[in-house]
């Protein structure tokens, strides 16, 4: 019998969509990522994933999770032993993707979605559940001392309010001044027509995603900790995203619709 995520309400149901989007990109031949649990997750789940047949947004949440793996390994390979927040976890199985056996995993996500993962996914030992908003500050005190760390949002962060994903950084900065941070962002264009996006609209839900930014190089200025931001405009590079990624590739109106990759990076602390 096939598990039922009836439980997943709301911003919660779009994590089906990427669960999708990475199973149908493991079954292509010239796939991005290889993700044999989310294909065995989207087989197991009762749930008509074929709504999402032929969407461009597939290949942008293919395309996004392969460059946010890409940056991971790198941030792995070079602290092996470092904790890595995933905010919004939803049934990503990243950790199965980059196998990272010294590595801690701490999972964020509300608690329907965190009692699905775990009737669905059977966690090796490094990983650690942290249910609740990830606004909340429970998952802060999971994070072991003394080890670099990395927090990861993908496609989560755009659904808050911008004052909210404010304070949210500056409050994670606060308390973890050397954190990496991982995440993406929609443009103000997409944010404002966030009742047409196709994605949002083949899951079934009305879902706001208030926090729309023209270029990553505005949020340098939340917070002096903030001074190294990194970006890329992932869609840009890629000839896949059909009609959408031929649209963020045009000269003209590119700059208006390109979503981007953000990396904040630590800065470095001055020796005394
Ligand atoms: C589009 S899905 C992305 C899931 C996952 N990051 C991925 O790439 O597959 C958005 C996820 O963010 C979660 N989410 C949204 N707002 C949240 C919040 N304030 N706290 C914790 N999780 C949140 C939702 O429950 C959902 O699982």
């Amino acid at each position: 019998m096939k598990t039922s995520v009836a439980s997943l309400q709301g911003v919660s149901e779009t994590a089906l969509l990427t669960l999708y989007a990475r199973a149908v990109e493991t079954r292509r031949p010239d796939g991005l990522l290889r993700d044999p649990t989310a294909v065995a997750l989207a087989e197991r789940i009762d749930y008509p994933f074929h709504r999402f047949d032929g969407l461009a947004t597939l290949d942008v949440c293919a395309v996004r999770a392969a460059e946010m793996d890409r940056r991971v390994a790198a941030f792995l390979n070079e602290h092996p032993t470092a904790t890595v927040v995933q905010r919004g976890i939803g049934l990503n199985t990243r950790h199965f993707r980059l196998n990272a056996p010294r590595a801690t995993w701490i999972n964020v996500d509300f608690a329907p979605v965190m009692r699905l993962r775990r009737d669905l996914i059977e966690e090796p030992p490094n990983v650690i559940d942290a249910q609740g908003s990830a606004f909340g500050a429970e998952w802060m005190e999971a994070v072991p001392d003394a080890q670099p760390l990395m927090v990861v949002a993908e496609g989560v962060l755009y659904y808050a309010e911008p004052s909210q994903v404010r304070e949210w950084f500056v409050r994670v900065i606060e308390r973890f001044p050397a954190a990496t941070f991982l995440f993406d962002t929609i443009p103000p264009l997409i944010s404002r027509w966030a009742s047409f996006h196709e994605g949002l609209r083949a899951v079934g839900i009305r879902q706001p995603m208030p926090w729309g930014v023209s270029h990553p190089r505005a949020i340098a200025s939340w917070h002096p900790g903030i001074a190294n931001v990194s970006h890329a405009a992932y869609m840009r590079e890629t000839t896949r995203g059909r009609w959408f990624g031929a649209l963020c590739r045009m000269p003209l109106i590119r700059r208006h619709l390109n979503p981007f990759i953000v990396q904040i990076h630590p800065q470095l602390i001055p020796l005394t």
